[in-house]
């Protein structure tokens, strides 16, 4: 086995004779000399690289008769490992100096400012919908979704309005370019004409198809109208809320509402008018108004609307579930009825947090949502009031 001492003595007969130790030396040398990790890595090649000297060396051993080559392998392989060794001992002192001068140059100073990112803020519809899931949490209900772009069958015909009901007419329907227009007596047949949907009932259809009964449900989303003015836009946001149980009244309704309005806008003084109303899904069907007074020339939630100073306005559809829906979603209707109502979420955050135009809504305007937005902090509990309090969360 050769010592360092004795590597002197191997001499190759093939043109590659040298003094091994001489090598080494050399090699350990120009190592430690090396001055960057690129000059390290291109001795590293150099040396051991496929091309490298040391590699030509160990290519040697496969030329060699087996005696000559157990003599003489140990000696080319440890000094294949000293060059190998060399450059990694050189590499971690390397390394090590450069970390020693980003940490002597690079200064971070602790009592600088901090500069604050940029925070958005919550949308105020996305608020009040966080509100209503919150309100409507505490009276058992849960929130439902259902997909934007529908069939004709769930957004009127499983809601009981044919292709040729009237009522079809109030709803301004996109409908997609493909699908053909609407023809006499045409409903689940057809199910396949897709459309956006113009309000949030198909979702009531759904989940009594899906979930059956008994229901309490929540179904706030977008909804969409070939519509705009100021207090139109063609995408909106409505919620539904639907009730199915055996039975369920319009007390049930009245009451409901009439919870759900005063935690909404933080207030005892909700007075409630019931009108009777149509729509092809719920029967009876009843419009509900609210009063409020005129203060400053500003609509200010409370009191009746038939008191000195007030009026009604005008807040919400609702009714109890026509039957034919009730059976048409998968239900026997001598067992199960309920209610529902729709509500658009873009009017209930303009009522109780004071902006006018609706258009702004939906216009991106980032002093608008710095203004009117709310702090992501700010979350609707109904033990701390759900009305949002610091808002303008935006930097
Ligand atoms: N879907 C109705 C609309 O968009 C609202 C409504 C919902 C009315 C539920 C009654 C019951 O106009």
């Amino acid at each position: 086995m050769p010592t360092p001492a004795n590597r002197r003595a191997i001499i190759f007969g093939n043109g590659l004779d040298m003094d091994l130790q001489v090598l080494e030396q050399e090699a350990r040398a120009r190592i430690a000399a090396a001055g960057t990790l690129d000059a390290l890595e291109d001795l590293r090649v150099e040396f051991l690289g496929k091309k490298g000297s040391v590699s030509a060396l160990l290519k040697t051993l496969g030329a060699m008769a087996a005696e000559e080559r157990k003599d003489k392998a140990p000696a080319i392989q440890a000094l294949r490992q000293a060059v190998a060794d060399g450059v990694a001992e050189r590499k971690a002192a390397l390394e090590a100096d450069q970390l020693e001068q980003r940490l002597a140059a690079e200064v971070l100073d602790l009592s600088l400012p901090v500069a604050m990112a940029p925070r958005g803020t919550v949308h105020p519809v996305s608020q009040v919908m966080d509100e209503l899931a919150e309100i409507f949490a505490d009276l058992g209900f849960t929130v439902a979704t259902g997909p934007e772009i529908e069939d004709d069958w769930h957004n009127f015909g499983a809601l009981n309005m044919p292709a040729s009901h009237p009522a079809r007419a109030m709803h301004d329907t996109f409908y997609f370019p493909d699908a053909a227009p609407p023809r006499e007596g045409q409903d689940r047949e057809e199910p396949g004409r897709m459309l956006l949907r113009t309000h949030t009932s198909p979702v009531q259809v759904r989940t009594m198809l899906q979930e059956g009964a008994p229901l309490r449900i929540i179904a706030p989303g977008r909804v969409y109208r070939s519509d705009s003015d100021a207090t139109h836009t063609p995408m909106f946001h409505q919620v539904e809320g639907l009730v199915i149980d055996r039975d369920i009244h319009l007390g049930h309704l009245k009451w409901t509402l009439e919870t759900f309005l005063k935690a909404f806008f933080e207030t005892q003084d909700i007075v409630l008018r019931l009108r009777p109303s149509y729509f092809p899904f719920t029967e009876p069907s009843v419009e509900v108004d609210v009063g409020f007074a005129l203060v400053e020339g500003k609509r200010v939630l409370g009191g009746s609307g038939d008191a000195p100073g007030h009026g009604w306005m005008e807040l919400l559809g609702s009714g109890m579930v026509n039957a034919r829906v009730i059976a048409m979603s998968g239900l026997d209707p001598n067992e199960w009825q309920g209610f529902a109502f729709g509500v658009g979420v873009d009017r209930l955050a303009m009522l109780k947090y004071g902006m006018d135009d609706l258009r702004a809504f939906f216009d991106g305007d980032l002093r608008w949502l710095r203004h009117y937005g709310f702090s992501a902090f700010d979350q609707p509990t109904l033990s701390a009031g759900v009305g949002a309090r610091n808002s303008g969360g935006g930097a």
